[in-house]
């Protein structure tokens, strides 16, 4: 199973516990971790709770040559069924929490959920951010993506983020800096977001409110919601219709392989619909992109980011 020798093993766990005080789970599924709900066990998965614990984890891998994966709210990943060999640094409710400052700014910590920011924005009858209703994810797998939807990012309203990059040191990268693009943001290898910074604008409550009712609305009528999925799979093509339209209409919509299945309501969206394995995932994903590749001549890129290792 594991590549690492078990005396490797047992001593760089031991170091783990020494540097994270909070929950650390060994070779637990990552498909709990993961909004699809696919994947393996990984080695380690550590909770950290502060910035020296997060230091701590990439010195110590770094040093060990272990690998290490940041994983936020894990709703844009796919996990392959042999899941991770190194750890896996949850960023999520222990790393959490937002706060106004400064009147119109907003500042996060990477493991601060979609649904809280958005409150914290709400709250202080701050605008930007509505597009946010109903997705689900995290402010550092946010960033890591520009996480987007109806025409808006967060790039348009990020003013800085921070982050530890493989060295371990703290690096506030403010706007003039930051390069992103369509479910993209070019950040330093090895590095974990810690927290970010957005500017908003001051708004009545109720037009806030109204906005972030539509737009649910708006996803609860075209997305399967409701359903274990990691969003859309594929990018919507740079020259050519959007990805669920052409799996539409290329008749794949119900398509299914073992427990994955495109949605009846989305063409974009792969679902589990119960006991999928990551394989059934990944063998539906390439089957479309066969056909569509086929009846269309497009070539659809995943959105998701496929990682860990085949069973
Ligand atoms: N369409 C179909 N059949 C389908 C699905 C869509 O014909 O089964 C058509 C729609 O009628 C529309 C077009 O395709 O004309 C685009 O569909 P939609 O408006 O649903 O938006 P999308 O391009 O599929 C994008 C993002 C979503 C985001 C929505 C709303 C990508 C890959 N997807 O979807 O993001 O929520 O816009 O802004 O960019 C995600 O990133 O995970 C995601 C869901």
């Amino acid at each position: 199973m594991t590549m690492l020798m078990t005396m490797e093993r047992k001593e760089w766990q031991r170091r783990l516990g020494e540097i994270v005080h909070g929950r650390i789970a060994f070779d637990e599924p990552l498909a709990a971790y993961t909004t699809l709900r696919v994947g393996g066990p990984a080695d380690a998965i550590v909770f950290p709770e502060s910035i020296e614990e997060i230091r701590g984890v990439v010195r110590m891998t770094r040093a060990q040559s272990l690998p290490l994966l940041v994983l936020g709210g894990g709703s844009d990943v796919v996990v392959r069924d042999g899941g991770f060999r190194g750890v896996v640094l949850r960023m999520g409710r222990n790393f959490a929490g937002s706060r106004v400052i400064a009147g119109d700014r907003i500042e996060a910590r990477a493991g601060e959920s979609f649904p809280s920011l958005l409150r914290t924005a709400r709250t202080g009858s701050l605008a930007g951010l509505e597009f946010l209703a109903t997705v689900p994810g995290c402010v550092g797998g946010g960033v890591a993506t520009n996480v987007g939807a109806y025409g808006q990012w967060f790039a348009d309203v990020l003013v800085s983020y921070t982050l530890l990059d493989r060295d371990a040191r703290e690096t506030n990268v403010p706007r003039d800096q930051m390069e992103f693009g369509y479910r993209y943001a070019r950040l330093p290898e090895g590095s974990v977001i810690t927290g970010a910074v957005f500017q908003l604008t001051m708004k009545p409550r109720d037009e806030i409110e109204e906005t972030v009712r539509n737009y649910a609305q708006s996803r609860r009528d075209s997305q399967p919601l409701r359903a274990s999925s990691a969003g859309c799979i594929f990018k919507n093509p740079d020259n050519a219709k959007q990805a669920g339209y052409l799996i539409d209409k290329a008749g794949l919509k119900g398509m299914a392989v073992g427990g994955a299945a495109i949605s009846e309501q989305h063409g974009n969206f792969l679902i589990n619909r119960g006991g999928a394995t990551a394989n059934d995932v990944l063998t539906l994903l390439a089957e479309v992109r066969k056909i569509v590749k086929k009846r269309y001549d497009v070539e659809l890129e995943p959105e998701v980011r496929i990682l860990g290792e085949d069973e």
